[in-house]
């Protein structure tokens, strides 16, 4: 396996949608299809696009994680839809890299907040974006079918301005009972 310091992020193109395609289903119950991502993907990344791609790469263009983020411009909103990092290569930073790049690449799109919704039970997203500062906002109980689980809607403000609010700036890792804006997980 490549050390983390021999991949590269890319913005994701059409040309990666089996590889991602692939990667979601070895991470996920359920994935979106080589088509699908076609159809996400052929959209070049600009000021106009509607997604944020990015792919973590090996040497070889060999895919090892992506992040997809959806972006509401007018909102200033921006949605992490997806974020993972291949099982052979997790817990070397790299997924936390990959999100790092993407949130700085919205934030130059004057995004102001990003939410993203996580399983209660997948502690390590949780931890992951808690280290990244993302808060708790809200729950959608009984969200997933598959499992009954509630989902986590989390926030993370991208912008000066939101006095007293975590940014990426004042980033720090940090728990979620810290929180003095959305109130503590264990409470909701
Ligand atoms: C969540 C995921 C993307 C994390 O990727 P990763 O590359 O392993 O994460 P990193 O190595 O960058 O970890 C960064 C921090 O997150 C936390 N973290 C990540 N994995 C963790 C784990 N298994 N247990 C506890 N904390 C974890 C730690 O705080 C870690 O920092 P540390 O290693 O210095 O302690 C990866 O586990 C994954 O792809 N999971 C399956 C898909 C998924 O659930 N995606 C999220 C959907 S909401």
């Amino acid at each position: 396996m490549p050390a983390p310091a021999e991949h590269s992020i890319y913005a994701l193109e059409e040309k990666d949608a089996e590889a991602v395609s692939s990667l979601e289903s070895a991470c996920f119950s359920t994935a979106f299809s080589p088509e699908q991502y076609r159809r996400i993907l052929h959209i070049p990344p600009g000021r106009g696009a509607p997604f944020l791609g990015l792919g973590l790469f090996a040497p070889a263009r060999n895919l090892r994680g992506y992040v997809l983020i959806g972006l509401r411009r007018a909102a200033r909103e921006a949605e992490v839809y997806n974020l993972a990092v291949h099982g052979s290569c997790r817990r070397l930073g790299l997924g936390a890299m990959l999100l790092t790049r993407a949130l700085r690449a919205v934030e130059v799109l004057s995004i102001e907040q990003v939410f993203l919704e996580v399983r209660e039970g997948n502690h390590p997203a949780l931890a992951l974006y808690s280290s990244l500062g993302f808060e708790f906002c809200n729950r959608r109980r009984a969200y997933y079918a598959d499992s009954g689980e509630d989902a986590l809607i989390l926030r993370l403000y991208t912008a000066p301005g939101h006095a007293g609010q975590r940014t990426i700036a004042s980033n720090h890792k940090g728990k979620f009972d810290e929180n003095t804006h959305g109130g503590q997980l264990e409470n909701v």
